[in-house]
Parts: structure tokens; sequence; C-alpha cells
């Protein structure tokens, strides 16, 4: 089974996965878990070219980025782990590109469906997450343990978390859209509730779509 977990940068994603995989592994599921982009040598060289550097991308390129680390991640780990029967829980996948590369910069959705179906081999997740914050909001978790001034432009901040609050708007409208394009997929949960309320929703849903 593949789960998937979307959302803008600061929606709690992380503290959410490691509550899951802590359920899972104690119901004696074996679990795998990834995040994008990155996962092999090779992916994780890319993610600091995408994250880490100073020099612009451009659109086109980052898009091609993504997509190279997701195909060596797809081909190398998440198809063998699927075959043998693993729970693969993946920070991130391909709804990420159609938010951030489609919504937020603006690439034609229909050019990137088909370098997604390149990328995936069509592999498509049974259930995702999605866990819904105002970018704002979200930023301000962020900053909230430190004395760093609020901003987008902040140095602190990766080459992505920097792309300003309008490109974040596009981001979670593009994530909200696809929600309503893919409802037997997508769960929306609202990310400002406390960590073990979303915790129990998740099992929940997890209940509901897969009883056994
Ligand atoms: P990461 O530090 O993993 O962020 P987070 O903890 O928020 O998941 O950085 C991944 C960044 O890359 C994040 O800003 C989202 C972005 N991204 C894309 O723009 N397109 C993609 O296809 C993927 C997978 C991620």
């Amino acid at each position: 089974m593949l789960i998937t977990f979307e959302g803008i940068d600061g929606a709690g994603k992380s503290t959410q996965i490691k509550k899951l995989v802590t359920f899972l592994t104690g119901e004696n599921r074996e679990v795998l878990t990834l995040r994008e982009p990155g996962g092999t040598e090779v992916a994780e060289k890319i993610r600091q070219i995408l994250l880490e550097s100073r020099h612009e991308i451009s659109p086109i390129g980052e898009l091609l980025l993504f997509s190279a680390s997701r195909a060596e991640l797809i081909q190398e780990v998440i198809v063998p782990a699927l075959a043998v029967g693993k729970t693969v829980i993946l920070d991130r996948f391909f709804d990420s590109t159609t938010a951030y590369q489609g919504y937020g910069r603006g690439i034609d959705l229909h050019l990137l469906q088909s370098i997604i179906s390149i990328s995936t081999c069509g592999i498509v997740p049974d259930i995702t997450f999605y866990l819904d914050i105002e970018p704002e909001e979200a930023l301000k978790r962020k900053f909230s343990k430190t004395s760093i001034p609020l901003s987008f432009e902040n140095e602190e901040l990766d080459r992505m978390e920097r792309s300003g609050t309008e490109f974040y708007q596009n981001v979670r409208k593009g994530y909200l859209e696809l929600i309503s394009l893919n409802k037997d997929r997508f769960v929306s949960i609202n990310a400002l509730q406390p960590e073990t309320v979303i915790h129990h929703q998740i099992l929940a849903f997890l209940k509901e779509r897969f009883p056994a």
C-alpha cells in the first residue's frame, strides 16, 4: 500500500508521519518511510541542488529535477518495496509537482501530467492525506521557536521556501483544486487542530477506507 502526505511547507506532515509509522509498526506492519525529493544517492544529490542552491533554476529545469529524483526513487526503492507487500509512506509525491510547479510556477498542467506519468511509472497512491493550512500560518509556525524575523524572503529558508506569499497561496489553491478533482483518493484535514486529533482522524480514515 502506498500512503502519501501532502501540504504546504510547515503543515505538520513530518509529525503526523512519525505518529502513523509508530502506530503501523505496532500493528506489525512492515513500513518504509520516504520523502521527496530524495531517498537514493542520486536523488539526494538532486535534492541538494533543488533546495540548497543559491542559483536561480528555471521552472522547467526545476520540474525536470524533481521528476528525475522521483524516477530514481520509484524505480530503485518504491516499486521493489510495494512488490514485497511493504506499506510505503511517502512525504510528498506527484501532487506536490502539480501544486508547486503547476499552480505555483504556472507550468501547463497537461505537460506536467505527461512528465508525471513518465517519472512515476504510472504508480498512484492508495490514499493521500492533505494537511491544510494558510501560508501565513505555516510561516508563523516555522518561526515560532526562533527570534528570526517572519518573512518569505528570509535567508534561513530553503530555495523553494523563499518563493513568496503569492506563490504559496497559488500552491494551496492548487491543492484544493486537486482534492476536488480526486475525492476518492484525497483526505483533507485541518492542520490547525491539535496533533493527536489529526493523528486519530488519519487512523479513522485509514480504517474506513481499508477495513481489513
Ligand atoms: P522539504 O524540506 O522536504 O519540505 P517539506 O518539509 O515542506 O516537505 O522540501 C521539499 C520542497 O520541495 C518543498 O518546498 C516542496 C517542494 N517540492 C516541489 O516543489 N515539487 C515537488 O514535486 C516536490 C516533491 C517537492
